[in-house]
């Protein structure tokens, strides 16, 4: 028997491009001055540990399924299709708009695209890389010719703002990307790796209101509905994982730093990154940060940070782009992708 291995190498006989991206954020701006009034911390310590200076929080009338909606229709209008044309549709989230049915669903249904394949992704922060492997593979199998994928978080809505260990560090987002099913190319998704250690799930969780802590039992401890994070541990991990990955990745297709373009690793701690630049060596020019301005976002992070740089042009076609990502589950993932 064959080892099971974790990544794929797609054939370039059918691949997935990318040919639309979209973001949305909130207008409301929860900026480190604001937080100095709420919990005993300063513009200062934020900064200089995590690289954050503001994050994006939604308002009343707003939810995780309205930020992915105006990000999905962002990437439609830029692909040149309509949400009929959809064959799939993956919403990486951890902070879905009900517990059922999927967030993907009111996506689909704002989108007029029903009747396809619609379904939610729990992967943490590493969801859109998580979404982008598996719409490759899909439509790599020949089960889908355009496919949306999603990363959209409220994490306000689950943040404990008395923490200020973990306060600090979270926004709310959505990002999306349109891909295609393209013959014979050169470009599109063409290496995807996802990891899972669930021995490792304490380290990042929010932990009602499951059916280990239902709804109808009170809690015993009310903090249960918020994130609890091991930071310490987290960086720690995220550093070593990240590099072992893109490493990883290297290997499989026989790559170095020069051949990427652009990296945009998720948005956790700006620090994190540069740890991770350090020990691979990479120029840091090559890599994407928008932390200062949204904070950690999440599944929605990556996904907002390639609108982005497509808008900005920081990542052109043709380019190799490298997404990398480390999260609660806890999960890791790697994607390599030609623009
Ligand atoms: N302001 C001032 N002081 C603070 C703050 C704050 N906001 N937060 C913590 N401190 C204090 C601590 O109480 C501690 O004080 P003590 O030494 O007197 O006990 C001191 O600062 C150092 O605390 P550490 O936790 O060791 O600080 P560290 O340098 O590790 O930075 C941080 C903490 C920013 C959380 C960092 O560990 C980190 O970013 N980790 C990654 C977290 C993350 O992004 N996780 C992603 C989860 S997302 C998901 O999966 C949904």
């Amino acid at each position: 028997m064959t080892p099971p291995t974790q990544h794929a190498i797609f054939s370039r006989a059918r691949r997935a491009v990318i040919i639309g991206a979209g973001s949305a954020l909130p207008d409301k701006i929860l900026d480190n001055a604001a937080l100095e009034k709420m919990v005993d911390t300063s513009d200062e310590w934020i900064t200089s540990r995590t690289g954050i200076k503001q994050r994006r929080i939604i308002a009343e009338g707003q939810s995780t399924a309205t930020l992915a909606l105006a990000a999905a229709q962002r990437a439609l209008a830029g692909a040149g299709l309509r949400g009929a044309d959809l064959d799939l549709i993956i919403c990486a989230t951890i902070t879905p708009e009900m517990v059922f049915p999927a967030t993907a669903c009111f996506v689909q249904d704002g989108l007029g695209a029903q009747g396809c394949c619609a379904f939610d992704l729990a992967a943490a922060c590493s969801g859109f890389t998580y979404g982008i492997g598996t719409a490759a593979a899909f439509i790599a199998a020949g089960q889908a010719d355009h496919a949306l994928v999603l990363g959209a978080e409220t994490l306000s809505t689950i943040t404990n703002y008395q923490d200020r260990s973990s306060c600090i560090l979270f926004g709310d987002g959505a990002g999306a990307v349109v891909l295609e099913a393209r013959d014979d190319t050169d470009r599109g998704v063409l290496y995807s790796s996802l990891h899972a250690d669930g021995g490792g799930w304490e380290t990042l969780s929010c932990r009602a209101y499951g059916s280990r802590h239902p709804v109808s039992r009170p809690l015993d401890d009310p903090n249960k509905v918020f994130m609890w994070v091991r930071g310490r541990e987290t960086y720690q991990l995220a550093v070593r994982r990240i590099v072992e990955m893109i490493e990883e990745a290297y290997h499989a297709l026989g790559i170095g730093n020069d051949d990427v373009a652009l990296f945009i690793p998720h948005q956790m701690n700006a620090r994190i990154i540069e740890s991770a630049i350090k020990r691979l060596d990479l120029p840091p020019e090559k890599v994407f940060m928008n932390i200062d301005r949204y904070g950690n976002t999440s599944s929605a992070s990556i996904a907002i940070g390639l609108d982005e740089a497509l808008r900005g042009g920081a990542a052109r076609q043709g380019d190799l782009v490298l997404l990398v990502a480390f999260g609660a589950g806890l999960t890791w993932a790697v994607n390599l992708i030609r623009l």
